[in-house]
């Protein structure tokens, strides 16, 4: 189904039936999405005992909350007796989680500790029942969690702190998220994320903002950032932007004083949503305001162009174009990680 990778020079884009139907997003949800360490919300929403925050990954419900000793632990958010949720949305300062479906509590730990009306049941041992764990991880005044089993943290904070050197986040202060709806799959958005190829025809106003000419491209093991100088010292401030992709959804924006996170979350083959938290070095949270009317604009026209692109793929009438090497090696990366993941499944059949 997936061509095997290839060297730079000769890549091509992966195949078009990739980004279609059920079966693959099914696929990439259980073996990519839910396995990659992907950032989940700032660490100041966890900060105290009891501060929790409520996601999906992966389509699988996890929670994340801080214990009394100040450990942040993660869980799927399942009940251990109906698969209830344990939590509904983020909170703070629980002392302990209690089912919504019907009251069964758990302590930070995710320990089963109280179970209404269970008396007469026999050979039942709620303190042989805890929640099952997920991983999770901070860094750099971020919360990363995975529900799956790979690589461990350290390999992706090696290349994290190579592709956004903890210098550039010194400081910065989560102020507020945001969430945008695309109806295409979530790869095509990653995609067109991952080169500056198209800025100069799809964004106008960003394209005077950024010297597309020196634009900058370094790949590591599972991450990539492309930099560019910044030019317009009124909206943007002088220095450098870093557009940082984490494989396999998460992406920092870094700019002078700011930083944008994102996380594409899969919702079906032809619908993402993509979340959006800003943070801002303590003085610069007035430029807010600006910062949201043009992202606006700017992911308006990515939104738009991603809808096209998506229809395009799924017309029958497209085979996998080449890549340019100079403007598109994090796509190429991208669709390499992709590739062998595909490859790894389709040996196991
Ligand atoms: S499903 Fe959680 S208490 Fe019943
Ligand atoms: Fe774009």
């Amino acid at each position: 189904m997936t061509d095997a990778p290839t060297r730079l020079e000769q890549a091509q884009a992966l195949s078009p039936d990739v980004y279609l139907g059920e079966d693959w997003h099914r696929f990439d949800q259980k073996n990519i999405l839910s396995t990659g360490w992907q950032i989940v919300g700032p660490s100041a929403h966890v900060a105290q005992s009891g501060d929790h925050i409520v996601r999906e990954i992966g389509g699988k419900p996890v929670l994340i909350v801080r214990n009394a000793q100040g450990r942040l632990n993660g869980f799927y958010n399942v009940c251990r007796h109906r698969a209830g949720p344990v939590a509904l949305c983020d909170g703070k300062g629980a002392k302990r989680l209690r089912c919504a479906y019907h009251g069964w509590i758990y302590d930070l730990d995710g320990q089963l500790k109280i179970t209404p009306q269970m008396d007469r049941a026999e050979n039942f041992d709620p303190a042989a029942l805890s929640l099952p764990p997920i991983d999770v991880a901070e860094w750099s005044g971020m919360v990363f969690a995975r529900a799956g089993s790979g690589p461990g943290f350290d390999e992706i904070r090696a290349d994290l702190d190579r592709v956004a050197p903890p210098a550039c986040l010194d400081g910065i202060v989560y102020h507020h998220t945001r969430a945008y709806e695309v109806d295409a799959n979530w790869k095509t958005y990653v995609d067109n994320y991952l080169e500056g190829y198209h800025v100069p025809v799809v964004h106008a106003g960003l394209n005077a903002l950024i010297e597309y000419d020196v634009y900058d491209i370094e790949l590591t093991r599972w991450a990539s950032v492309q930099s560019s100088p910044m030019t317009d010292p009124d909206l943007y401030g002088t220095g450098e932007a870093r557009y940082v992709f984490l494989y396999p959804n998460t992406m920092l924006n870094i700019l002078p004083g700011r930083v944008q996170t994102n996380r594409v979350v899969a919702i079906s083959d032809r619908k993402c949503v993509v979340e959006f938290s800003y943070y801002y070095r303590p003085g610069e949270e007035a430029k807010a305001d600006r910062d949201d009317a043009f992202s606006e604009e700017v992911q308006g026209e990515d939104r738009m162009i991603c809808e096209r692109v998506q229809k395009g793929l799924e017309s029958g009438a497209y085979t996998p174009g080449r890549l340019s090497p100079s403007q598109e090696s994090a796509v190429w990366h991208f669709q390499n990680l992709l590739r062998r993941t595909y490859a790894t499944a389709e040996n196991q059949d």
